[in-house]
């Protein structure tokens, strides 16, 4: 059966205008600039103002990454959301954004893996283009964190924004190593420790959205250890050493998170793409919102060799491997 090559043909992300500084944090819970900066290296966040959704964030990404592609809506058979924060406990927001943009053919639906759905969905839809299911997909990162904070807690709400990223995949034939696309996706989970990461609420337990609660310093501690295993497990599976890769995107949750990996695996800092400082953890959203940015300001180039990875509730964890 005739393999195809999933090449990411565009990308755009989105953030709301409304920037949540630490200073103004500080003035809602007992916090202060200094303590989130040292212990986090997140400056601010983007917050969705009322009324505006996660579709509305994914919608906004989504355009960008089909304008830079040059791909019309019509095109595109396949839409994978990663979201945890979905407008409704149903239809998916892959449907609303499926019908706001116009696209008619094929499927849509959204994933969740928490803060790994980005790799999660990249992966479905990687595998689907592979099978020849899909020929143009759009993945997108999509959330409205800011809805299942509580805000009188410090220990959490300090940490995560809003925001959406989203990349255009076509299918191309395999080619070789060399040419362009995804090289692999690896997923993980382990269900173990979900009291370590989780929300509070959902449809069928309290009947309520419930509010995003963690164990900061043990959720740290695995994040190291899971996020490194699954960036050396996905380069030696593609037959590269972790020195042949020329960028590393990782989730947005913690700059000392990114800092220990790179340590680890004696990556020098200036090849880990960091944005948290200016989005804080945008969950599902981070790892197409920091991969934009690099783009847009010409860090990563065409033909480069990128690995993206995260870790999330769950606990899931993974990471992909891109010939940009
Ligand atoms: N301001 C001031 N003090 C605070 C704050 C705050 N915002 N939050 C916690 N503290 C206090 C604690 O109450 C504690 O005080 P105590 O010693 O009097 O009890 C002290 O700071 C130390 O708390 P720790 O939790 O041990 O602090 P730590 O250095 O581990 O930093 C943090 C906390 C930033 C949450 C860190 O553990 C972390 O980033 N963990 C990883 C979280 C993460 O990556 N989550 C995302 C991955 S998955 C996902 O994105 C869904």
């Amino acid at each position: 059966m005739t393999e195809f090559k999933a090449r990411i043909a565009g990308i755009g992300s989105y953030l709301p205008e409304r920037i949540l500084t630490n200073e103004e944090i500080s003035s809602m819970v007992d916090t202060s600039d200094s303590w989130i900066r040292e212990r986090t290296g997140i400056r601010q966040r983007h917050i969705a103002p009322d009324g505006v959704t996660t579709a509305d964030l994914a919608e906004q990404a989504a355009r960008r990454a089909l304008d830079d592609a040059g791909i019309s809506a019509e095109d595109v058979d396949l839409i994978v959301v990663a979201t945890t924060t979905p407008d409704f406990t149903f239809p998916s927001v892959g449907t609303l954004l499926q019908a706001r943009l116009g696209a008619t053919q094929g499927a849509a639906f959204d994933v969740q893996a928490v803060c790994t759905g980005f790799v999660y969905a990249l992966s479905v839809a990687d595998n689907m283009i592979a099978r020849g299911q899909a020929k143009t997909a759009i993945v997108v990162g999509a959330e409205t964190m800011s809805r299942i904070l509580d805000w009188t807690d410090r220990t959490t709400c300090v940490l995560f924004g809003d925001g959406a990223g989203a990349m255009v995949l076509t299918g191309q034939d395999a080619g070789d190593e060399a040419s362009p696309g995804i090289m692999g996706t690896y997923l993980r989970s382990d269900g173990r420790f979900k009291d370590l990461l989780h929300v509070d609420g959902g449809p069928s337990s309290t009947g309520t959205v419930g509010q995003l609660r963690m164990i900061g310093n043990q959720v740290f501690r695995h994040a190291v250890t899971n996020i490194a295993e699954s960036m050396t497990t996905i380069a030696g599976r593609a037959g590269v050493t972790i020195e042949e890769i020329d960028w590393f995107v990782p989730h947005q949750a913690n700059q000392r998170i990114l800092e220990g990996v790179a340590r680890k695996l004696s990556i020098p800092t200036e090849k880990v793409i960091s944005t948290v400082a200016d989005h804080g953890n945008t969950s599902a959203a981070s790892v197409p919102l920091a991969f934009d940015r690099a783009v847009q300001d010409g860090r990563i180039k065409r033909g480069d060799l990128v690995l993206m990875e995260a870790l999330g509730g769950g606990f899931t964890w993974g990471a992909a491997l891109v010939r940009y």
